[in-house]
């Protein structure tokens, strides 16, 4: 697989097999996703793995929260404002999801709520005292590690939604207190049989996203 084939092929896969994943495959993509370029070579990410009991424990947390309907907290700010064309795109998504996956759509949040049935989390974290440009190394990371998960035969799908509520991963990942937990990515095998798994995001065409001057 090249590289632009693995950036085609990647997409979000919100159903996983409980099929747990080999250690040295989750290595494997731990170690490519270090070789990201970062400002200065700080190396910002600071990466906790969930899986087995604790990360059972994790999704139990959820499910309380969920049922006490406690207010989510993510430690990434929820945006105030978005541009018009985001807004836009937004408010494509579901119907886009719809339209590929039937039914299926309907567990859109259920499947956000319990993590997606994935068997492995992985937190990235970095320092509180760090800035945006930081934030964009561990964008970067992310991308690293979703690419690299899937040259390993790994689905994989970045999620705020496994990000609102701290208290319970500082817990049971041992988080310190100097980092901040920016997102999740959870990772393993699809469930081929889910129909939510169908869904293929679409793009802006390049000629409204680029300009070239010569
Ligand atoms: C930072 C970030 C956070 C995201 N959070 C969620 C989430 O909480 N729940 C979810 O279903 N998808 C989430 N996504 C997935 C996006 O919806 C998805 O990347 C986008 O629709 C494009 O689809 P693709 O990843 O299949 O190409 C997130 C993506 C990013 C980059």
């Amino acid at each position: 697989m090249n590289a632009i084939e693995a950036i085609n092929e990647r997409r979000s896969i919100r159903a996983f097999s409980p099929k747990p994943v080999e250690k040295d495959k989750l290595n494997a993509v731990l170690a490519a996703s270090s070789r990201t370029p970062s400002w200065a070579n700080t190396q910002p990410w600071e990466i906790f793995v969930a899986t087995g009991d604790t990360l059972k424990r994790i999704k139990e947390g959820y499910r309380q929260k969920y049922a006490d309907k406690a207010p989510a907290v993510p430690e990434m700010p929820r945006p105030v404002e978005w541009s018009e064309g985001a807004k836009e795109r937004i408010q494509q998504l579901r119907p886009d999801i719809a339209r590929a996956c039937g039914d299926a759509v309907e567990q859109f949040a259920e499947l956000n709520q319990t993590m997606f049935g994935t068997p492995v989390a992985v937190y990235i974290c970095m320092d509180r005292v760090l800035s945006e440009w930081s934030l964009y190394d561990i964008g970067a990371y992310s991308q690293s590690f979703m690419l690299a998960a899937l040259e390993q035969g790994l689905s994989t799908i970045p999620a705020i939604t496994m990000t609102l509520y701290p208290d319970i991963l500082r817990r049971e990942l041992k988080i310190p207190d100097n980092l901040k937990i920016t997102i999740g990515i959870a990772v393993g095998y699809a469930d081929e049989t889910n129909g939510i798994n169908k869904f293929i995001s679409s793009r802006r065409p390049l000629n409204e996203t680029v300009s070239f001057f010569e």
